[in-house]
């Protein structure tokens, strides 16, 4: 049998953000295929996170708004792992639901320090190890807000921040695919977690009161299939041509796609995970 393109043994993934909803199912993903993932997350998980496969989970707490905890965390990883094969761009938010007339200085400077400084630093000191191997992928968590008006206009920093990293993608994927360096975006859609405890500290569910919680969204869910509305509160739109709720591992595949082999001539893309609710192109 040839090679499993999507066997990730011997492999080292990262992912920012990693206890969050979505980063909880993009480790569980990579952990199932044997990876050695690190999680790169300034907030512990509310309960304990445990490797799916025959790799390590490491958890190094890590904020990405700062450039010398980015540089220790990596560090780390090559010290006890000796490269890095996959970096997943994962933290990230908005800061409270901002529309225009509400957004001020340090609104902006918060959005923009955490989705757009944040990526781009951690990018540069991981890309930094991958050139030294000619080898690696990089996937960009950015959003629908970034894709559709109508699902970014309730928190436009927000949008415009994760429309940068499509921009940024694209940029840096012409620069370094030369150097045998993939990168690529997933754009979620509205995601869910299973449950209020599939999340950790510093998730906005739990640091952000106007969303909700996950079990509020998934009731709440229940209740559009009946009125046929999409029941998110960033995107109140009919529901997607899949009404069904999407969920952190629908994330955490195309990341898979993307860092793996399976995608090995593909670069710059970026890929919509929203049930059909955006179709770019
Ligand atoms: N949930 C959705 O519906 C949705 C939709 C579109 C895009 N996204 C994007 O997906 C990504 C993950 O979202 P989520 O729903 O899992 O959110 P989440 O808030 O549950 O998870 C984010 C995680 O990032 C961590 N984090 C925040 N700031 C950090 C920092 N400075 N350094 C290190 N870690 C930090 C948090 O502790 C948290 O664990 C984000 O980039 C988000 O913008 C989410």
């Amino acid at each position: 049998m040839e090679h499993d393109a999507l066997d990730f043994s011997g492999r080292t993934v990262i992912v920012t953000g990693g206890n969050g909803g979505i980063g909880q199912g993009i480790v569980d993903v990579f952990s199932e295929r044997n990876a050695n993932v690190v999680v790169a997350d300034f907030a512990p998980p509310l309960n304990p996170r445990v490797s799916l496969g025959t790799g390590e989970l490491l958890q190094i707490r890590t904020d990405i708004a700062q450039r010398a905890s980015i540089d220790a965390m990596v560090s780390q990883v090559m010290a006890r792992f000796g490269r890095i094969d996959a970096l997943i761009n994962n933290a990230g938010r908005g800061e409270g639901m901002k529309r225009l007339p509400d957004v001020t200085q340090d609104t902006i400077d918060w959005i923009l320090n955490l989705n757009i400084n944040g990526t781009v630093h951690m990018t540069q000191a991981v890309v930094a190890e991958m050139r030294k191997v000619g080898s690696g992928s990089v996937v960009n968590i950015t959003s629908a807000a970034a894709l559709s008006g109508p699902a970014g206009k309730n928190d436009p920093m927000y949008a415009g921040a994760k429309g940068f990293l499509h921009s940024f993608t694209k940029a840096v994927a012409a620069d370094l695919g030369p150097a045998g360096i993939r990168v690529n975006s997933v754009a979620p859609g509205w995601i869910v977690p299973e449950s209020n405890e599939a999340t950790s500290e510093g998730s906005f569910w739990n640091v952000m009161p106007i969303m909700g919680k996950p079990d509020q969204a998934n009731a709440a869910h229940e209740e559009a299939l009946k009125s046929g509305f999409g029941g998110a509160p960033t995107n109140q739109n009919d529901l997607p041509p899949l009404s069904k709720l999407g969920r952190p591992r629908d994330i955490g595949y195309a990341c898979l796609y993307f860092a793996s082999d399976a995608a090995a001539y593909s670069t710059g893309q970026v890929l919509a995970v929203g049930g059909g609710g955006y179709m770019p192109g």
